[in-house]
């Protein structure tokens, strides 16, 4: 029996359903209230499903993450990210020749065009990575664009496979033109993390020297980050996919909107925090600031709109955080000190009790990154490869049913109608 709620407005009282989810909250379906002339108002959408979805489901006061339907701790231990990336994008675990046929579909799809690689020559060293990778994401649209039916699922599988392949060599290239080297092509020998990380940090026909540690480390941070339902970025290439878009276009939209610091760029901004607060003796001075209402400075790495307990993903991040030190040797890093400090304080002070804001999967991920001699400006190109399979597994799921174009309502605070007035009159 369908639940039903009632709006009374004006003396006028209109019922809506209650749609029923399979995990988690049901919904009021509002939109019978259009022809009713009633609009409901929700900035940032707090309490507002945009859409249905079967792809992942966030209980955020039990601090539960599922990839359809499998528990995040569960992939992070088991897993690897192409499997993951299968089980995103078809619904359901490969079998063992699946996964193999997926992997060489991807190997197959990673290395870039000679004459692409030229979009790199239009940048200076200086330019932030992300600007980079936003621009060569779009760039794709210029290879693949032509004669790309989006209605058409082989099309749209394709569109995936190809940005699932390419984006860890165009991340790496991002990296090697910050640093004024020479790229390295894509090693079909390798899995995809130790190929990305050699991409990054090998040497052009040199045998990879990457540490499995480092390497299963990477291909963990890429599980942990491979999808989080209707966050702001997977938001937006939905958006933008929902006016018929290109999806390398629709991606890179999505890319541009993970790079704010409020959301995929918070990782960066952990570094830049800790490095800004330089000493232990110093981290209640930027707490105090942090609770100050009339200062805009938050602590980067805490916090969550959904999470209102802990964020799986920090607690499986901040293991391997834990590995990839001690791999590293390094057991007195003095940012680690100042964010163990910073997450005492988070966690005993009433400020952050009663707001509930535990550290985040940012948080930890920024510090894991550093250990792994991973410069500060690659965190969120990092965060963006691992987010891909989510992104371009939304657009898919759009694609693959009826919708309309996203187009919200207002409510308009501006004036009312008057007469232009000559500029003689004014
Ligand atoms: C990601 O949506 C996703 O799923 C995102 C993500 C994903 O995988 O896609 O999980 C990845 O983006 C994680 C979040 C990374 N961002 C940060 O770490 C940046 C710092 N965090 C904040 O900017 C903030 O917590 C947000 C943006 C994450 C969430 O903001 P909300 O849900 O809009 O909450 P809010 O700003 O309304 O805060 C509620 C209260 C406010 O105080 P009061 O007005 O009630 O007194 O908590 C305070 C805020 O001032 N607050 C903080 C704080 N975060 C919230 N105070 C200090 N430091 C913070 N970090």
């Amino acid at each position: 029996m369908t639940q039903k709620v009632e709006i009374t407005i004006d003396g006028k009282t209109v019922e809506l359903p209650v749609l029923e989810a399979t995990e988690g909250t049901n919904v009021v379906d509002v939109r019978g209230l259009i022809s009713e002339g009633i609009f409901t108002y929700d900035p940032g959408f707090l309490s507002t499903a945009a859409c249905d979805s079967n792809i992942t489901y966030i209980d955020g006061d039990a601090g539960i993450l599922m990839y359809r339907g499998y528990p995040i701790e569960q992939l992070a231990e088991k897993s690897s990210h192409m499997e993951v990336c299968y089980l995103l994008l078809n619904g359901r675990l490969p079998d063992a020749s699946a996964l193999e046929g997926f992997i060489e579909d991807i190997k197959s799809r990673a290395a870039i065009d000679d004459q692409f690689k030229h979009i790199f020559d239009g940048f200076t060293n200086k330019a932030h990575p992300m600007s980079m990778l936003c621009a060569a994401i779009a760039g794709l649209a210029s290879l693949f664009h032509d004669g790309l039916d989006i209605y058409n699922a082989e099309h749209r599988h394709e569109s995936a496979l190809q940005l699932i392949a390419k984006i860890p060599t165009l991340a790496a290239m991002t990296y090697r033109k910050s640093i004024g080297k020479e790229f390295v092509e894509p090693n079909p020998d390798l899995d995809y993390a130790e190929n990305f990380l050699n991409m990054c940090f090998g040497e052009p026909g040199a045998a990879s020297t990457i540490s499995p540690t480092l390497a299963s480390a990477m291909d963990k941070i890429f599980i942990l980050h491979a999808d989080h339902e209707q966050n702001a970025s997977t938001s937006t290439v939905r958006l933008a996919g929902s006016t018929e878009a290109d999806p390398y276009a629709s991606i890179a939209a999505g890319v541009a909107a993970l790079w704010g610091p409020s959301h995929g760029g918070a990782n960066e901004a952990v570094l830049n925090m800790l490095g800004e607060i330089g000493d232990d003796s110093r981290v209640q001075e930027f707490v105090d600031k942090a609770k100050d209402k009339d200062d805009p400075f938050k602590l980067m790495g805490f916090g969550h709109r959904v999470y209102k307990n802990f964020d799986p993903r920090a607690t499986v991040m901040q293991a391997s955080c834990d590995a990839v030190l001690e791999e590293q040797g390094i057991e007195d890093e003095p940012l680690l000190k100042i964010a163990k400090s910073l997450e005492k304080i988070a966690r005993e002070q009433e400020y952050f009790i009663e707001r509930k804001l535990y550290p985040n999967i940012d948080f930890y991920s920024g510090i894991t990154l550093q250990a792994m001699g991973i410069p500060t400006n690659m965190f969120t190109v990092i965060f963006a490869l691992g987010r891909m399979p989510g992104w371009i597994t939304h657009w898919d799921e759009m694609l693959s049913s009826p919708f309309k174009i996203g187009r919200p309502r207002q409510l308009y605070l501006g004036p009312s109608k008057r007469d232009y007035t000559d500029i003689n009159a004014r």
